[in-house]
């Protein structure tokens, strides 16, 4: 989209940017390998990486003309609760304590706030960002239920198995928040400008299941269980690694853990809610 708006010799540099510890081979492999890569047949396109939080700086003051991030900036910062003192809560966020969720509540705040504060330095004048993020649906709907309860119920069954210990289940959590549109207004108040951006769009929908309408065509019931189960292991399992007293396990663990995901969602297909919030910010001009 942007080398139809630019002369083939125009320079356009792509900083990829994700956690310090985040391994970027594949990424440099598959943009040198792949066909499809904005890279083949582009001279004049120069790719990066920044391995850094995006809770801070992590590009110069006024040099990024379009931002983009998708499905990120729903994972917290920190831990705002230890959960060894409140274990077994998967997703604090939304759990049954109200001390939790609003410790949750008050995270997902300040690093909304953090976000688009340093976002707003790094972006030139005009500069746009685009946002695809975790939601809070109008009606409170904040999705992903029969997946968390496949988790959680296959690590009861894990656990009685001696699979994992009852600690280690206890420990594990899933540090994601959803955001209300309020919530994304909350820095833009009262003035509707923050760091001299502005929201250009916000929507918030519920977004396609897309291994649902794919076990309406073909009532595959296993193929829509393996699809979630895979989905979950490659998003979610990650963050249950630091549970696990003994890390060497990890790999049979998660297989276990997908086989009974995949087993407990193709018993029951059913269709999961994904409320997703669309924003664009844009940077205005000094006046
Ligand atoms: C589900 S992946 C999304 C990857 C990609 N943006 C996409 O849309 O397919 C979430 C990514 O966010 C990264 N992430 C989480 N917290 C982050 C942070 N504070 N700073 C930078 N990256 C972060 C994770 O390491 C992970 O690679």
């Amino acid at each position: 989209v942007v080398r139809t708006r630019t002369s083939p010799d125009h320079s356009v540099l792509v900083v990829h940017t994700d956690r310090p510890d985040n391994d970027f081979t594949a990424l440099f492999r598959t943009l040198e390998e792949d066909p499809d890569s904005y890279l083949t047949g582009h001279r004049a396109t120069f790719a990066s990486a920044v391995g850094r939080s995006f809770y801070s700086q992590i590009l110069p003051s006024n040099s990024v003309h379009l931002g983009w991030t998708s499905w990120s900036v729903q994972w917290t910062s920190r831990l705002p609760v230890d959960p060894t003192e409140h274990p077994g809560r998967l997703r604090p966020a939304c759990c049954d304590l109200d001390t939790v969720c609003s410790a949750y509540a008050r995270q997902a705040a300040r690093d909304w706030h953090e976000f688009v504060a340093f976002r707003g330095r790094e972006l030139c004048d005009g500069g746009r960002l685009v946002v695809m993020t975790l939601a809070v649906g109008e009606d409170g709907e904040r999705g992903f239920g029969p997946l968390v309860a496949a988790i959680s119920d296959t690590l009861a069954e894990l656990r009685s198995a001696g699979v994992v210990t009852a600690d280690e289940v206890g420990r594990m959590c899933l540090p994601i928040v959803g955001r209300s549109a309020a919530d994304f207004r909350e820095p833009f108040a009262p003035s509707g400008l923050f760091e001299r951006l502005q929201i250009e769009h916000l929507e918030v929908f519920d977004g396609e299941d897309r291994f649902w309408a794919r076990y309406q065509k073909d009532r595959d019931a296993t193929t829509f269980g393996k699809q979630w189960a895979q989905f979950a292991r490659a998003s979610v399992f990650p963050s249950f690694a630091p549970a696990l007293e003994r890390p060497a396990a990890a790999a049979d663990v998660f297989d276990q853990l997908e086989a009974g995901v995949a087993t407990r969602l193709g018993a029951a297909p059913e269709r999961t809610p994904i409320p997703l919030a669309h924003v664009v910010l844009v940077k205005r001009p000094r006046p």
